[in-house]
């Protein structure tokens, strides 16, 4: 059905945070998914390896599959990519998917840096451009700063990006990835205003009709 990335070169932006929700996410959505964990760190594979054997199965790599993984209908690959990645190893890994997610955390550093790599995947040519969506998620934020008039202020003239929602900063994130499940998989009460910032992405990621 789909392939999606989760990708920014700065460290620490939500890049396995969201890469394991959504993989949660589409897993209890009755999916084959697919987790592929391109960080060293292992992050993800950590966190798939505390995963209750009671929950829907997400299947993790630690290696590009082959481009045919992701062509069956119900089948969702997400590339959880490590930090600092440009060059011809952004230009490989991009091409691998078909929606792109660039978390970014809202402080000036974080959307200077995003700024610039916006930059580098434009100068990958219209290879990219014209089969990948790419989209900004604010991650991190908190109550009372409106990270949309900053992000404008930063990364506006990026034509064609949207800015499809803003996460707060909660420990409903910390607490699922310490027991191998997603916010999706919490209390509902608890996570409501979670599933509800979720909402513009899931949409946003939803195949667009002919
Ligand atoms: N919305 C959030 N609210 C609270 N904590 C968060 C949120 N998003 C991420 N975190 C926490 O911030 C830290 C960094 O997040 P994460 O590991 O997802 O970033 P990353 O981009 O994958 O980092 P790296 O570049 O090291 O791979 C983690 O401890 C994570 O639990
Ligand atoms: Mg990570």
């Amino acid at each position: 059905m789909t392939s999606i990335m989760v990708i920014n070169a700065k460290g620490g932006s939500g890049k396995t945070t969201i890469s394991t929700n959504l993989a949660a996410y589409y897993a209890n959505a009755g999916f084959n998914v697919t987790l592929v964990d391109l960080d060293p760190q292992n992050s993800s594979l950590n966190w798939l390896s505390s995963r209750p054997i009671t929950k829907p199965k997400i299947k993790g790599v630690s290696s590009l599959p082959p481009q045919k993984v992701s062509r069956k209908l119900n089948d969702v690959t997400i590339f959880d990519v490590p930090a600092a990645i440009y060059g011809p190893r952004l230009e490989t890994y991009i091409k691998k998917a078909r929606k792109i997610i660039i978390p970014v955390l809202p402080s000036p550093i974080d959307m200077a840096a995003a700024k610039d790599f916006l930059k580098s995947i434009r100068s990958l040519g219209s290879v990219v451009r014209n089969r990948t969506d790419i989209c900004l998620v604010a991650n991190r934020c908190r109550a009372n700063t409106n990270i949309f008039e900053e992000l404008d202020y930063y990364l506006v003239k990026e034509k064609g990006i949207r800015y499809v929602t803003a996460f707060r900063d909660n420990t409903n994130y910390i607490n699922s990835a310490r027991k191998g499940i997603g916010i999706f998989e919490m209390g509902e009460s608890m996570t409501a205003q979670d599933r509800e910032e979720w909402k513009p992405l899931l949409s946003w990621l939803k195949p667009k009709k002919k």
